[in-house]
């Protein structure tokens, strides 16, 4: 198991280009699963979750062709084993973006049923609840979610999400695209990655509107052409190194960005007293050498503070000059880096789902343990604020999100390096 070694302390400084985002490539790799002609899909990220989402494309029997820059042609037309095993499931709860599109396409889907996970249970009821509301027959039995449209397509329906869900939203909006009739979907997630999936939807031929707000609105169509498409930027990855350069005190230019899509972590960073200066597709953060002030965040969907920047906000308080409390109101088990932090010497007291934290002048380096993708991402950035060494261990987390992540830090002037056990 790999592990990551950070001998902290150094101000970052630096220019970082950003991947593009894996949340919004795994709906776009799943939606491929609905064209009848090839698609192309670029500035795909080369992560871990990239990987096994396209591991069951080609299980399902689609026909992937990757080169060497990551550009993934799809052929969907092929699909004959309408099974989205537990193996790859267990792996990658994000895999469900696979059953919207084969009940739409192909009428049949069994998909495993996503286990709890490391920061909540994460049921996916409300994506079961709308396809049945469309007209899917669905039982759960041996651990699978076993889908059917008997009737051939999917009925249109107008539809209110109970919660906000972003890859609920995919789902039925996927689905929707070739059903017949219009679908109307009500309190839908506005992520700009569900706008990237309807606009990657809408270029091949989908009827959509009203993406990135509350109702979206999907006419079906009989089919969907091929294309090309770019995925958007990551912003949660652009958010982490801008929290890297403000909690070393340093200053972090990320560059192939939407400045747009990360509007409430700028304020944050201000508000932390950094200089933000910002172009069309760059950010800069300066935070001209001083210690960052603390900053309190309460978690909720788009557009205001991203649960996913969570973890990398409570290691910038924990060494930020003042006291500020975290809110987690959108998973109900996502402080798992507390402990590990307070290892390190963090002063954060739990209470239900918020941490109430005091910034220490320094933390300092100690083995710590990464528990999911987010969590290993604020203890990086606390290690890279230590003095001393601080070990990373199980960072196949990291690796599921991050793209050559101990690479980008050093071009920044990080000292860190992956050490394999
Ligand atoms: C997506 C993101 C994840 C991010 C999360 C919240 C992907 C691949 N993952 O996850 O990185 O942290 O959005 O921004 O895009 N819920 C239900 N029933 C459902 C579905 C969701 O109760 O059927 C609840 C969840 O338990 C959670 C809340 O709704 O409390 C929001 O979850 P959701 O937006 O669905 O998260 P994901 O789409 O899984």
């Amino acid at each position: 198991m790999d592990k990551l070694i950070i001998a902290g302390g150094k101000p970052l400084k630096g220019e970082v280009i950003i991947s593009g985002a894996k949340n919004a490539a795994l709906p776009i790799m799943a939606a491929t699963l609905l064209a009848s002609d090839n698609v192309t899909i670029s500035n795909v990220p080369h992560l871990k979750d990239v990987t096994t989402m396209m591991e069951l494309l080609g299980q399902l029997g689609a026909q992937l062709v990757v080169d060497e820059k990551m550009n993934v042609q799809v052929d969907a037309n092929h699909v004959n084993e309408l099974v989205a095993p537990y193996e790859l499931v267990k792996t990658m709860r994000a895999s469900i973006l696979v059953l919207g599109p084969m009940l739409a396409r192909f009428g049949k889907a069994d998909v495993s049923l996503p286990g709890g996970c490391a920061i909540g249970t994460r049921p996916v009821d409300l994506h079961l609840k709308a396809l049945k509301a469309m007209g899917a027959d669905i039982v759960v039995k041996n651990g699978y979610i076993k889908a059917q449209c008997k009737r051939g397509r999917l009925l249109g329906k107008t539809l209110v999400f109970d919660t906000v869900t972003v890859t609920g939203t995919e789902n039925i909006m996927m689905a929707a695209a070739l059903a017949e009739g219009k679908t109307i979907l009500k309190n839908a997630a506005r992520e700009p990655e569900v706008v990237d999936l309807a606009n990657f939807l809408i270029q091949m031929g989908a009827k959509i509107t009203g993406a990135g707000t509350h109702t979206i609105e999907i006419d079906g169509v009989e089919s969907l052409a091929g294309g090309s498409y770019s995925v958007m930027p990551d912003r949660i990855e652009a958010g982490t190194y801008l929290t890297a350069g403000a909690l070393t005190r340093g200053q972090v230019t990320v560059k192939q960005v939407k400045p747009d899509n990360l509007l409430s972590m700028l304020c944050k960073f201000e508000e932390a007293g950094a200089a933000i200066t910002l172009g069309e597709d760059w950010v800069t953060l300066d935070m001209h050498g001083a210690r960052p002030e603390a900053v309190s965040i309460s978690t909720a969907p788009y557009p205001a503070f991203p649960t996913d920047m969570q973890a990398q906000f409570m290691a910038l308080n924990a060494v930020a000059d003042g006291a500020s409390s975290v809110t987690e109101n959108i998973f109900e088990n996502r402080f798992m880096h507390v402990q590990e932090l307070q290892r390190m010497g963090a002063q954060i007291r739990l209470n239900g789902n918020t941490a109430m934290i005091t910034g220490v002048e320094r933390l300092t380096g100690a083995p710590v343990m990464a528990t999911d993708l987010r969590a290993s991402a604020g203890l990086i950035l606390a290690g890279l604020a230590a003095d001393g060494e601080t070990h990373v261990e199980r960072i196949y987390h990291v690796d599921r999100g991050y793209e050559r992540i101990e690479e980008k830090f050093s071009m920044l002037g990080a000292d860190i390096k992956r050490r394999s056990e």
